[in-house]
Order: structure tokens, then sequence, then C-alpha cells
């Protein structure tokens, strides 16, 4: 195995302030947030899009990693480079995104598993020669009536944990992720109670699968109250119940810690990043980072709209936000100083 190799990517991932930008979205995914602007749906206009996110200037001063999908990582920016090798000339890592989506779980009403174990090993040999360092798979885990099921969790905790002992064979570092989703009226408690459970099952798994902890990355939700609940919960309650969760349930010697935004505002995500980090500094045994699509990447989106001419103002949103999260990193991100742009 690619011990050192490993252990050294993880660490530079999630070193001093800068954090991971996904911009790994499914090509439906992608489509469906054009789509949702009035932004043309076809391979071109998905590739000038992303063009614009990594050419954007000074971007590599914030952003550690970004995660590329398929899709992209065999295109080209407009300046004829593959899209891994432009990000690593600005100072990024590529990593890029190998589960093939969540499915429906057989038996499990309700509830998704996430495929793509078959050939995973050859397509990450593919993926090390096309320059990738890192890797992401995404678990989704729904709270609901009953849900999630003991079943849910533990089929999608395995397929993590396999998808991580082959990136580690094939020397890339695994992103873990299992997301609980915030869809629902639930309280803050249960997301934690139901987060607390899933990372000690995905934890079991992957000492099971002999995973190195070292060489991994946890990306996790923040534990929340359920979109619809009524009471949305002060910044350092999400912050206490996070925390708190984590510190019981994930071991010391993982890499470091990258939340998903999950939905969340902008301002929101950075808020209670920077909340977390202020209050549990001296605490946390790994580093707490991010790693945002729609928390960095929507703003700049909406300014972008497709259109050539509005690159540089999008770019600068874009810098903006990865700015807001370095500075969350650190527990200084000022939500007040942030009003006139938030989204
Ligand atoms: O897998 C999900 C993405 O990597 C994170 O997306 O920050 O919009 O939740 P999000």
């Amino acid at each position: 195995m690619h011990a050192q190799r490993l252990v050294d990517t993880a660490k530079a991932l999630v070193a001093g302030d800068k954090g991971l930008l996904a911009m790994d979205e499914s090509t439906p995914t992608c489509n469906r947030r054009f789509a949702g602007l009035g932004i043309a749906q076809t391979a071109e206009v998905r590739r000038a899009y992303r063009d614009m996110i990594v050419t954007t200037p000074r971007l590599g001063e914030c952003i550690s990693g970004a995660i590329l999908y398929d899709e992209t990582i065999r295109q080209l920016t407009f300046a004829d480079t593959p899209f891994a090798q432009a990000l690593e000339a600005a100072g990024i890592v590529p990593g890029i995104k190998v589960d093939a989506g969540a499915k429906e779980l057989a038996g499990h009403c309700g509830e998704l598993v996430t495929e793509g174990l078959d050939g995973l090993r050859e397509r990450l040999i593919e993926y090390a020669a096309m320059g990738a360092r890192f890797a992401k798979w995404r678990a989704v885990i729904t709270i609901g009536d009953g849900l999630p099921s003991r079943g849910c969790i533990e089929a999608n905790a395995h397929a993590l944990a396999r998808y991580a002992a082959l990136c580690q064979e094939a020397g890339l570092v695994p992103i873990v992720e299992p997301e609980v989703l915030m869809d629902g009226d639930h309280p803050l408690g249960r997301c934690g109670a139901v987060t607390e459970e899933v990372l000690h099952t995905v934890f079991d798994q992957l000492h099971t699968q002999e995973v190195m902890l070292e060489g991994m990355l946890l990306k996790p939700n923040m534990i929340l109250p359920g979109a619809d609940c009524a009471d949305q919960s002060n910044v350092d309650d999400v912050a206490d119940a996070t925390l708190g969760c984590f510190l019981r349930a994930v071991p010391a010697a993982v890499a470091g810690i990258a939340f998903l935004s999950g939905g969340q505002s902008s301002a929101l995500a950075s808020t209670r990043l920077s909340a977390m980090n202020l209050r549990f500094k001296s605490r946390m045994p790994w580093p707490l980072a991010f790693s945002f699509a729609r928390a960095i990447q929507q703003p700049a989106l909406e300014i972008w709209h497709g259109q050539a001419a509005n690159v540089p103002a999008a770019q600068q949103a874009l810098f903006h936000r990865a700015e807001c999260n370095r500075a969350a990193r650190r527990g200084e991100y000022d939500s007040a100083a942030d009003a006139p742009r938030q989204t």
C-alpha cells in the first residue's frame, strides 16, 4: 500500500485553513441546477461552467482540493488543458467522485443504497492515471417514520468501507461521505442520534475492511434539525450537538473532517462551521474543514447564468465564498460583515 503518500495527501487536503470544493455534480444533478436557472443543459455548457470555476483567480489560496465528476475529468478546459492538470497548476489537488449514485434499496421502502463497487478497482487505476489523487463516495441516509433501518445503514456502511479499501489500494485518499439528509421535520436530537449510529457503523466497517484512518477523510453532515422543523436551533446548539457526536463516534486517527453543506444557505454553512471551530478548537483531535458544493458554488452559478460575459463577476462570488469558509476554519467568519452578499 502507498501508506505515506496517502497520509501526506490526506493531511494536505485539510492543512492550514483551506478546504475542499465539491464540483462533482452528476450530469442529472448539474442539469437540474442549470434548468432551475434557465441555463442550457449540454456537455459544452457544463464544461464552460467548470472552466469558470477552475480558472477563478487565486482559488488555490482557499481551496486545497476539488472533486471532479467523470465527465469533467475527461474534458479539456478552454485553454485545452485536462481539468485535473489545470487544478494542479492552480495549486489544487484533483479528486474524483467514483460512486454510481444512490438507488432504491431492495426490501427497504423509501431508502437508498449507493452503488458502484463493480469494476471500481479498474476505474480507480484509470482515474489515478488521469491525475486524481483522492476520491469521494456519497451514501444517503433518510430520516423518516421508522427510518433509517439497520439494513440501510449497514448496506451503505459496508459499501463505503469496501470503496475506501479499494481507494487506498490504488493510492487514492478516500473521502467517506455518509450523508444524513436534512429533509423532514425531525428535531436536532433525532439527527444527532441517527448520525451517531451511522458513524459508529461506518467506522466499525472501515475497521473490518482494514482501512487506514490516517489516510482518509470523513465528509459528514452537520447535526441539524430537519428543514421543516419549527425549531431551527441556534448556531451554538448545532455546534455542540455536532462536535459532541463526533467526539464520541469519530476516531482521533482520522486525518480530517470536511463537512458537506447539504442545502444550507451559503452564509449559514459558514456561520456554523466557524462556530464549531471557535468553540472546539482546543478539544478536537482532527482538523475541521469544509467540502461544500452548493454553499460555495450557488451564488456564482446564479451570477454566471451560462453567459461568458458574467465570468469575472461569477468568479469573484466564488472566490468570496471560498474566502468566507477559509475564515470559518479559523473561527473568524463574520456573517454580519458578509450580510450584503449573503444568499
Ligand atoms: O456529495 C455531495 C457534495 O459533495 C456536497 O454537496 O455541499 O451541496 O451538500 P453540498
